[in-house]
């Protein structure tokens, strides 16, 4: 599908926002493992949150409905059984990984298949750890799905150090744990998002500045009843939207707040945003509140290494924020993003191309001249079916002259089904 959208005048309006993506799918994942009845409010209708859903019924969990709220059956980590079919995780690294880690701590037998993008991401990062706690894991060309993942009888627990700041790698290890009868510990140098320590409740602690999380069969599993936050990763592309927007004013509500989530927060306040926090509250284990961004005058920033994992998944709509802003902006230290549902720092590069910015493409992130008074007349742009990507286009696309295209523009309905709705009102 392609989708044409105009530059905006301004944009104003309230918005609520599509369910946390991650948050979902370790609610679907971690009501699995729980033995009675978890009930989810405002469980997200998003593709991926969709796909964990289908493989969690798979493995055995009653999934209804009851006036809005999910209520999952789960069955507890020994009741978990073997799907019939091959458990679909569509374009999910989140669900393969996560359920990867789940099927191999408890011993099933199965097989994990994606869509062409999640085929082309690495699984190694999975694959040898998990092997290293005993698994026997069949991998098309030993790195890339589908998966085989083989019954063991046991599992050896383990001391792991991330190698890579990846949320999906350690939850995927901590998962795996969890079936042990020792402890398996996970040490992470540089915080990535924790809504698995946090909804599950794990022991963690600190030691010269690293966290180490365990895990094993003695913790027990928390009953996930709660309501899911707006998806901060879903806000990210309005809080851009609104700043480099001129008399844009929007309210976005219940918002996702997580710390290790929001740093877009801190770097569009360095880079001179207007935006305010209201009602800031917890829903269960994680803090929410709402947000209002106004249009606002930018300058340029340097985005360090250590909080690229924070902010990993804004990075393409926070490109699109240093194009208008006076000052080069740098990314740095965020090569995995080429790890993502496709090359992003090659798909923001295309993007930023096709409207004839002045940038820099380098191996580990970007170089990007920005201007306040920056203007072009129209873009095609190719998501390159990615959700994100389509979503930063459409926001940039507001800052024409002319009418742009997005191509594979249903790809937003990956995290957000109602993106281009929700465009439309702010617009309207
Ligand atoms: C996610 C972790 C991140 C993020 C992805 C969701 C999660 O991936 O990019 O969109 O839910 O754990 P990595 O763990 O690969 O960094």
């Amino acid at each position: 599908m392609i989708k044409s959208v105009s530059g905006a005048g301004s944009l104003k309006g309230t918005l609520r926002l599509p369910p946390d993506k991650s948050i979902s799918q370790r609610a679907a994942i971690f009501s699995l493992l729980y033995e009675g009845e978890s009930r989810i409010g405002n469980y997200s209708q998003a593709q991926d949150p969709q796909s964990t859903l289908r493989c969690v019924q798979q493995l055995g969990a009653k999934v209804k409905e009851d006036s809005g709220i999910l209520i999952v059956e789960g069955k507890s980590r020994a009741g978990i059984v073997e799907p019939k079919q091959d458990l679909d995780c569509g374009n999910s690294g989140t669900a393969m990984r996560l359920l990867s880690g789940v099927l191999v701590g408890a011993g099933i037998s199965a097989k994990l298949i994606g869509d062409a993008s999640l085929c082309g991401r690495t699984m190694t990062r999975i694959i040898e750890p998990l092997e290293a706690m005993g698994a026997h894991i069949l991998a098309r060309n030993l790195a890339y799905a589908p998966l085989f993942i083989n019954r063991i009888d046991s599992l050896r627990p383990m001391d792991f150090e991330l190698p890579v700041p990846s949320a999906q790698l350690k939850s995927c290890i901590l998962l795996a744990g969890l079936f042990g009868e020792e402890k398996t510990r996970v040490i992470e140098k540089l915080p990535s998002r924790d809504h698995t320590e946090r909804l599950l409740d794990l022991d963690q602690k600190k030691e010269k500045g690293e966290k180490i999380i365990s895990a094993s069969l003695a913790d027990e599993i928390p009953e996930q009843s709660y309501t899911i936050p707006g998806d901060f990763s879903a806000a990210a592309f309005w809080l851009v939207a609104g700043v480099i927007q001129e008399d844009a004013e929007i309210l976005i509500e219940n918002v996702g707040l997580n710390p290790t989530r929001n740093a877009l927060l801190d770097i569009l306040g360095d880079m001179g945003a207007d935006i305010t926090i209201e009602n800031e509250r917890m829903e269960g284990a994680e803090p929410v509140g709402n947000i209002i961004v106004k249009g606002s005058d930018l300058k340029a920033i340097q985005i360090a290494p250590e909080i690229i994992p924070n902010c990993i998944d804004e990075l393409p709509i926070l490109s699109v924020a240093m194009l208008f802003a006076e000052g080069t902006s740098t990314i740095s230290g965020a090569g995995e993003l080429r790890h993502k549902e496709t090359d992003r720092i090659m798909a923001i590069s295309k993007m930023l191309k096709a409207v004839g910015a002045n940038f820099e493409e380098q191996k580990d992130g970007l170089i990007i001249h920005g201007d306040p008074e920056f203007t072009f007349q129209s873009a095609e742009f190719d998501s390159f079916h990615d959700h994100r990507i389509a979503m930063a286009s459409a926001v940039l696309s507001l800052k024409g002259k002319e009418d742009s295209m997005i191509k594979d523009a249903e790809s937003a309905a990956v995290s957000y089904p109602a993106f281009w709705e929700d465009l439309h009102q702010l617009t309207g």
